[in-house]
């Protein structure tokens, strides 16, 4: 069941994104060679509760942490942890805060140090994607045309789109209908309709688009080794367009 937004519920959730957004730019000043996974995590949960918020991922279906840090072939749902970032990683960090009982989803893939240009193009494409999804997020436009938009761009470069995990409909709850895939076709699918607020989130491997889970039941993984990117905005679909609602102030 699809459940559309009051301006004010949009209100709300622009204030828990503006909270997950300011703590995202927090990760990318410390996201530096040395640092650990778990550091990074701590300092944000920190920030999060100094906000009078709290990490929505932290206890759901039993999850340990505030972020999920996903290190280069990494795709989803990386657990943080004594890992140390190296010069050379890419690290996808994913936040959920939830203020006052609304929600924003933010995601930013951030280069580590010196990374290479095969890498940082894998960035550059993945963000880019974002933005063309979000341009579809436009009322009288369907679900299929945000996918179809990040999927030819994305394939253009020849890099791989995974199908296992997709964006979300998101408020109340984290997750809402409707699912949002980076994949599909134009003019196919939901209709779009002002209110509606979604979790727009492409993941993109430089190679396969096949992924596996390890066995800690949480980390997906590129099947190949090769490196993922992940970039995620909460937006809102309004009468005068997406409108982007976890930016920060
Ligand atoms: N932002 C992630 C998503 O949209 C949520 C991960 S929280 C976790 O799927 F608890 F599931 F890890
Ligand atoms: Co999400």
């Amino acid at each position: 069941m699809i459940i559309l937004k009051s301006k004010r519920e949009i209100e709300y959730i622009r204030e828990a994104g503006r909270i997950t957004a300011n703590a995202l730019q927090l990760m990318r000043k410390l996201a530096k060679p040395g640092i650990t996974t778990g550091e990074l995590d701590q300092r944000c949960e920190e920030y999060i509760r100094s906000c009078g918020a709290f990490p929505s991922c932290k206890g759901y279906y039993g999850y340990p942490a505030t972020i999920c840090a996903s290190v280069n072939e990494e795709v989803v749902h990386g657990i943080p942890g004594r890992r140390k970032l190296k010069d050379g990683d890419i690290i996808s960090i994913d936040l959920v805060v939830n203020k006052n009982g609304y929600h924003g989803d933010s995601t930013v893939t951030i280069p580590v140090g010196h990374v290479d240009s095969a890498a940082l193009q894998l960035l550059k494409v993945t963000e880019e994607c974002l933005y063309k999804g979000i341009e579809q997020a436009v009322a009288g436009n369907h679900l299929g045309d945000i996918g179809h938009a990040v999927q030819s761009y994305a394939e253009s470069f020849g890099y791989g789109v995974v199908r296992d995990y997709v964006g979300h409909g998101i408020g109340m709850d984290m997750h809402e209908d409707p699912e949002v895939p980076n994949y599909g076709m134009a003019d196919h699918g939901e209709l779009l309709e002002p209110g509606l607020v979604l979790a727009i989130e492409p993941m993109i491997n430089m190679g396969t688009e096949k992924v596996h889970q390890l066995k800690n039941g949480w980390t997906v993984v590129t099947r190949d080794g090769k490196p993922a990117a992940h970039f995620e905005h909460t937006v809102a679909v309004t009468e005068n367009g997406p409108e982007i609602l976890t930016l920060p102030e």
